[in-house]
């Protein structure tokens, strides 16, 4: 089924790439704080056009593998055009319902995405899921906190009240998706969390 979210990414793939701002510096420091990346399994979700594909490329290295999972057929198709040459599993599919067998991948990143979520406490767990124990999750975005806000509510419509939480907040939901956070940035122009998978939540 068509959300309105989806809907609104479907309608705006077209043009995303000029209307978004790369900042390959902040996309930089997200990506290295969930520390080395070589030889992992990771996962981008809410990919879109695939701004983050060549930076985890370049940190998983050839023995690593990359998905990116996106609802929107269109961002997907967008980021098929854009990354042609590169190695990437591109699914379509929620973050509520990953289409990825349990312990897939080492990390999870989302990037840009999680204030879109429609049931974001099922996607953490989710996120929780598809990672084996250990695994990394981070939550990012190269804007602070106040400014993605208020881009959202400027926009209106199906993204109006699609706000990001502050981060002390997000973190507490990651403790009770299983996860031990470690870094807790709501800045002025960066907003990143991580976590490690301590233990799978549905084990006791
Ligand atoms: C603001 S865009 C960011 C895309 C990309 N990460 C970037 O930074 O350019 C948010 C993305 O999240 C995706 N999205 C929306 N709802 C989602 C969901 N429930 N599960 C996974 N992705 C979702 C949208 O289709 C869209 O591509």
């Amino acid at each position: 089924m068509k959300t309105d979210t989806m809907n609104f990414f479907d309608r705006n793939a077209g043009h995303w790439d000029q209307t978004t701002q790369p900042c390959p510096g902040r996309i930089g420091r997200l990506l290295d704080s969930l520390g080395s990346l070589s030889g992992k399994r990771v996962l981008d979700v809410g990919c879109g056009t695939g701004v983050l594909f060549r930076p985890i490329l370049d940190r998983i290295g050839p023995a690593g593998n990359l998905a990116g999972l996106d609802p929107s057929g269109k961002m997907l198709d967008k980021a098929r055009e854009n990354c042609s040459c590169l190695e990437v599993l591109l699914v379509q599919g929620f973050a509520e319902s990953m289409p990825f067998e349990t312990g897939s991948f080492d990390a999870v990143v989302l990037f840009s995405c999680f204030p879109h979520l429609a049931d974001p406490e099922t996607a953490l767990s989710e996120s929780a899921r598809v990672l084996s124990p250990g695994g990394r999750i981070l939550i990012g975005h190269a804007s602070g906190r106040e400014h993605i806000n208020s881009i959202h509510r400027d926009i209106g419509g199906a993204v109006a009240d699609h706000l990001l939480q502050p981060a002390p907040v997000l973190a507490e939901r990651l403790v009770s998706a299983g996860f031990e956070v470690d870094t807790a940035i709501d800045g002025n122009d960066l907003y990143c969390i991580t976590g490690t998978l301590r233990k799978k939540p549905w084990s006791g």
